[in-house]
């Protein structure tokens, strides 16, 4: 298949980008649209054979639910069988943006969305191509992030034409994603709600809205015992191909001596810092990030991705910040260094 991919630059630009993906998308098709946090793969979420492509193309197991993008409160409530006051509370100080509320399933909501569950993920995304999309289309977008099964969800076009180009008919550059990782997941069936995947809306900011709240971190611990309540909580998850490691060192020759424990030639080592930057020698490359988490989140899975293509056999991250703005990238972290 030739996949087209459009640019949205310039207002003509956009306005035709936003018209192509609405047909092919009214069409069934499944297509790679921006988003802020990271770029997704949608369908018409009310269509289950749209939506199974999305697993099909993905790789995806089949019982890992999609999230479903709105652009309105009420496109939200046809979505859901209730909406608790707390939803209408976190609607007004996080959305638009990177949070997704679980919530339990209108029966509008093929189960093929929710992995047959009785609850869907929902999230109005702030970024303007997907607003414009689901405006024009009217009805509601199933998207995963655009990557195969497990692999670093995209933040570019590019990262998304690399492994998905040839299997769909569209890719929209809508520019970098602006916050970098995927949305915070919070469950509001349980009580106090449960945060089932961090993310830059900061736990902090969610308890000042909801009161009470379950951590993802104690999630996390009771994962390997219990059923899953979120597949996306899987230890191993958002991995490169290359190993990760999170260390801190001192100087030069304390990374050394910690990556040739590790047994990789420094020449197959790539590392990102942020506080303590070593000098490029011996190394086949060392990059900076910001040491701001808005800017480090941004800019993380374009530098992974960057890795990989080069044959990194380690990435070396510095170890973050133990504070709860870096919480949800550190997450992340760990889950790629999980082996
Ligand atoms: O930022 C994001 O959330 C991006 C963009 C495209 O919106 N999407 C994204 O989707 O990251 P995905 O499929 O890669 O990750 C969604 C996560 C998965 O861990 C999934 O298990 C969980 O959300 N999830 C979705 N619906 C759920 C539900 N009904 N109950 C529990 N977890 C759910
Ligand atoms: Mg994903």
């Amino acid at each position: 298949m030739n996949t087209e991919l459009l640019s949205t630059h310039t207002a003509a630009l956009f306005a035709a980008a936003v018209q192509r993906a609405a047909e092919l998308l009214r069409a069934g098709e499944v297509v790679a649209l921006p988003t802020e946090t990271v770029y997704g793969l949608a369908a018409n979420a009310l269509n289950a054979a749209a939506v199974a492509r999305i697993y099909e193309i993905k790789g995806r197991p089949a019982h890992n639910p999609i999230i479903v993008h709105v652009t309105s409160r009420e496109m939200a409530l046809q979505c859901v069988a209730e909406w608790p006051a707390v939803a209408d509370e976190l609607l007004k100080a996080f959305w638009p943006g990177p949070l997704t509320m679980v919530l339990p399933k209108a029966a509008a909501i093929p189960d093929i969305v929710t992995a047959g569950g009785a609850t869907v993920g929902v999230r109005w995304p702030s970024h303007p191509f997907i607003q414009a999309v689901i405006r024009e289309c009217g009805f509601p977008l199933a998207a995963p992030s655009a990557n195969p099964a497990n692999q670093v969800s995209p933040t570019n076009a590019e990262h998304v034409r690399k492994t998905l180009g040839g299997k769909i008919p569209l890719v929209v550059d809508g520019g970098q994603s602006q916050v970098g990782i995927e949305s915070t997941v919070i469950d509001l069936t349980s009580e106090p709600p449960t945060v089932l995947r961090p993310g830059m809306v900061h736990e902090e900011s969610l308890l000042a809205v909801t009161g009470d709240l379950i951590s993802s971190q104690k999630m996390v611990l009771n994962a390997g015992g219990k059923a899953l309540r979120s597949p996306g909580l899987l230890k191993k998850h958002y991995a490169p191909k290359a190993r990760l490691a999170l260390l801190e060192w001192r100087d030069n020759a304390d990374l050394r001596a910690q990556i040739a424990g590790l047994g990789v030639p420094g020449s197959k080592c790539y590392i990102v810092s942020h506080t303590t930057i070593p000098t490029g020698d011996g190394f086949a490359h060392v990059s900076v990030i910001p040491h701001d988490a808005e800017a480090f989140a941004r800019a993380i899975y374009a530098e992974l991705h960057r890795c990989d293509e080069e044959g990194a056999e380690l990435i070396v991250v510095e170890a973050l910040p133990d504070l709860p703005t870096w919480r949800a990238i550190g997450d992340r972290l760990r889950r790629a260094a999980a082996s």
